[in-house]
């Protein structure tokens, strides 16, 4: 896994005018977008916007639900429609679900974003952390196969090199408490910069 400690900004201009950006988070299921996102979002005065949350009171079914019931496909273009919507807006900490990357037009959603000065933040955690992390979670359908062990580290290889191409900065969560990344985004966040 890629693991970067310095930081390439693209032209995220600082405190102030984050209120007039988002900040992204993206990674794979287990890494704490969600955690981290409500807590960051809390610290940092940020409307919190859960993409899962959005699509789950859009549709008014559970993830795994319209997995079983529409298909993987259907998600897709929600989260897709959902995501475009979210973008438009600014002042946001925007947690996206692990498999956003995955679709061509979430990445050019995500990365006109980048370009217009938001920030993408790239939340990683290790292989044992993740399993240890998602393995009972009943909400997460794409656990549902024979060897969710084997399909996580296969989905996780085909992931990393599009989180890489749209993170300006990845934290490793593995070792972190959620408030311990919390105050690095924030550092990040008041040295208006990176
Ligand atoms: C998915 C991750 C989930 C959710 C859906 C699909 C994925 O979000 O969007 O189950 O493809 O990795 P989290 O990353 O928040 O678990």
């Amino acid at each position: 896994m890629v693991e970067r400690e310095t930081f390439a900004c693209n032209n995220f201009e600082g405190a102030g005018v984050l209120k007039g950006k988002n900040i992204i988070l993206i990674g794979f299921m287990g890494t704490g977008k969600t955690t981290i996102g409500k807590k960051t979002a809390i610290r940092l005065g940020l409307k919190f916007m859960d993409l899962d949350k959005e699509i789950v009171n859009y549709t008014g079914t559970s993830i795994p639900e319209l997995f079983a019931n529409r298909g993987e496909a259907y998600f897709r273009s929600v989260e897709t429609q959902i995501l475009r919507e979210t973008l438009r807006q600014t002042g946001q900490l925007v947690s996206t679900g692990g498999g956003v990357v995955t679709q061509a037009s979430n990445r050019q959603l995500i990365n006109n974003s980048r370009q217009s000065g938001d920030l993408v933040i790239w939340l990683t955690a290790s292989m044992e952390t993740t399993w240890y992390r998602i393995k009972d979670d009943a909400n997460r359908p794409l656990l549902k196969t024979t060897n969710p062990k084997e399909h996580i580290k296969f989905l996780l290889e085909a992931r990393q090199p599009f989180y890489g191409q749209l993170a300006d900065y990845t934290i490793d969560t593995s070792v972190l408490e959620p408030e311990e990344v919390t105050e690095r985004i924030e550092g990040l966040f008041n040295r208006g910069g990176f």
